[in-house]
């Protein structure tokens, strides 16, 4: 009896197998054939104020190697009634442009036959922030995708040791940063942080951290609720100090400690 009943509890975790690969099969096939979509390869970036931005948006079809005809793009944003950028008939149509985007947006007209509608924003300003719709209409199909921009302000921090301390040093923060350090175990580490309101209207941070010790490695993390730049301080036996900095953006404020930020790998970019 033992015996039957194991034989049809196998019986069915088979069926099921077999059935969830045969979903998965005909999902992928409905996948690979479905029609054109407009999509982002980043539909939440995070810009550094000052810095040129990319809005990925593009269309994505199965039959790449035909070029598009006919392909006209419109930028918008959501709050805005005027145009963020237009182009249609072969040339930019910026007679409903808003003034702020004027002279500092383009596509890129090569890319366009490709599909490829992506908009370069120059000199991120905080008003940048918003969601955008880029809306892509061609020979080939169309469709509208959201990018929720965030603007915000970062840079990677300088280090040295003095005294017995290792100091580290990052203006041009926005919003406003917390600082943590950890020692190479991950262990948390207290230290002396200030950080100000500076003229530009951005936060500068100033960080000690008291008796380290040499030929130890320390992470710095300064962090807002936009982006975490978390900084890996090594100070050598003379007491020099070589550091790399890597940034992720758009994590969970929850999720920026330090001993978490190793599960979000996906979205980081490397500044040396
Ligand atoms: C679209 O074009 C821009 C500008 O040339 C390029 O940087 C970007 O990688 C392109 N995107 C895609 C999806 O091809
Ligand atoms: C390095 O140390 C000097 C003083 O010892 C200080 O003025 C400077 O700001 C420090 N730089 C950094 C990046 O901490
Ligand atoms: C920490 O701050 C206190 C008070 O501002 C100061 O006296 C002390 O020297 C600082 N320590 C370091 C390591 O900078
Ligand atoms: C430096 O080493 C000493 C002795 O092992 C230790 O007590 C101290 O916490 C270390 N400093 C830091 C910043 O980890």
């Amino acid at each position: 009896m033992a015996a039957l009943s194991q034989i049809i509890f196998y019986s069915m975790v088979t069926l099921i197998l077999v059935f969830s690969a045969l979903i998965i099969l005909i999902l992928a096939l409905t996948f690979t054939k479905s029609s054109p979509r407009v999509m982002s390869s980043d539909a939440a970036p995070v810009a550094n104020l000052g810095r040129d931005e990319l809005l990925s948006c593009f269309l994505s079809t199965s039959s790449s190697a035909a070029a598009l005809a006919q392909v006209s793009v419109t930028w918008e944003r959501k709050d805005l009634s005027a145009l963020v950028y237009k182009f249609d008939n072969g040339a930019p149509d910026l007679a409903k442009q808003a003034p702020q985007y004027k002279d500092r947006t383009q596509v890129f007209p090569g890319q366009l036959v490709s599909g490829n509608a992506s908009l370069l924003l120059r000199s991120v300003r905080s008003g940048d922030g918003g969601v955008y719709t880029c809306t892509i209409s061609s020979s080939g199909g169309g469709g509208t995708v959201n990018i929720n921009l965030r603007a915000a302000a970062f840079s990677a921090p300088t280090f040295n040791v003095s005294g017995d301390a290792l100091r580290a040093l990052a203006g041009g923060w926005l919003p406003e940063p917390d600082v943590t350090w950890a020692d190479a175990a991950g262990r948390p580490l207290s230290a002396n942080t200030s950080v100000e309101l500076s003229a530009a209207g951005t936060f500068s941070v100033a960080s000690a951290l008291p008796s380290v010790n040499a030929s130890s490695t320390y992470t710095c993390s300064i962090h807002s609720r936009l982006v975490a730049a978390v900084s890996e301080a090594t100070v050598a036996q003379d007491y020099s100090v070589s550091a790399k900095t890597e940034f992720y953006f758009g994590a969970a404020p929850s999720l920026l400690a330090p001993a978490y930020l190793n599960i979000i790998t996906s979205v980081l970019c490397i500044y040396s």
